[in-house]
């Protein structure tokens, strides 16, 4: 057992929290693609990922808000696993709009720096378990499961960093999905907002 990565390991663990209140510093880009690579990123020449995907079917995708980000446009923009790109989509979405798809007051959601959509293409996991459970909930249960997974490789990621993050579930589908700018196949699962913490 490597008991230096054991401790280290744990400390992060330990130390990881929720954190809602965010500085005006801006993230670096290089900060910010180590967080999206412990959410999604490949891990091998067959396309696996650093979170795990029932079948390897990977019918998650991250979508990124990015506000205030040194070296990189204000925009929405996705995630490229296999080439650990980011692509410009569509222009920033207008102020206010995330918060106003959320249940409750999510100030948050505004305010970080950056926020980072897990969406997934549920159709297909749920067309690809079918054969194991007819009603569909089983391929729906491992799309939550698995944004899960890569939520908290996040987190760890973003306290390894001295950053802070919290993820956000509570929100109307189908407006967050327009707020997000999301095309057809694609679903928001949980939003993780992310910057420097208030001091
Ligand atoms: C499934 C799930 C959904 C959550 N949804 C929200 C949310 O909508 N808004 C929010 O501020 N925090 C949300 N959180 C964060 C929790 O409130 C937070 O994890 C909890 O208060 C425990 O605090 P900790 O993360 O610092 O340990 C969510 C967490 C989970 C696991």
């Amino acid at each position: 057992m490597d008991t230096q990565n054991t401790a280290l390991l744990k400390d992060l663990l330990s130390t990881r929290r929720s954190v809602r209140t965010f500085s005006e510093e801006p993230l670096s880009l290089a900060v910010l693609e180590t967080f999206l690579y412990a959410g999604q990123g490949c891990t091998s020449t067959d396309g696996r990922r650093t979170a795990p995907s029932a079948h390897a079917l990977h019918p998650l995708v991250l979508r990124v808000v990015v506000r205030q980000v040194e070296g990189l446009a204000p925009g929405v923009y996705t995630y490229d696993s296999l080439a650990g790109k980011l692509s410009l989509i569509a222009d920033l979405t207008e102020d206010g709009l995330l918060n106003s798809a959320a249940l409750g007051d999510e100030k948050w959601l505004e305010d970080a720096p950056v926020v980072i959509a897990i969406v997934a293409e549920r159709a297909l996991a749920i067309d690809h378990f079918a054969a194991q459970q007819a009603d569909g909930l089983r391929g729906a249960r491992y799309v939550d499961f698995e944004a899960g997974a890569a939520a908290q490789n996040m987190y760890l990621a973003v306290t390894a960093a001295g950053l802070g993050g919290v993820v956000v579930m509570g929100f109307d589908d189908i407006k967050m999905k327009e707020a997000l700018r999301l095309e057809r196949p694609f679903f928001p699962v949980a939003l993780f907002c992310v910057g420097h913490p208030l001091k």
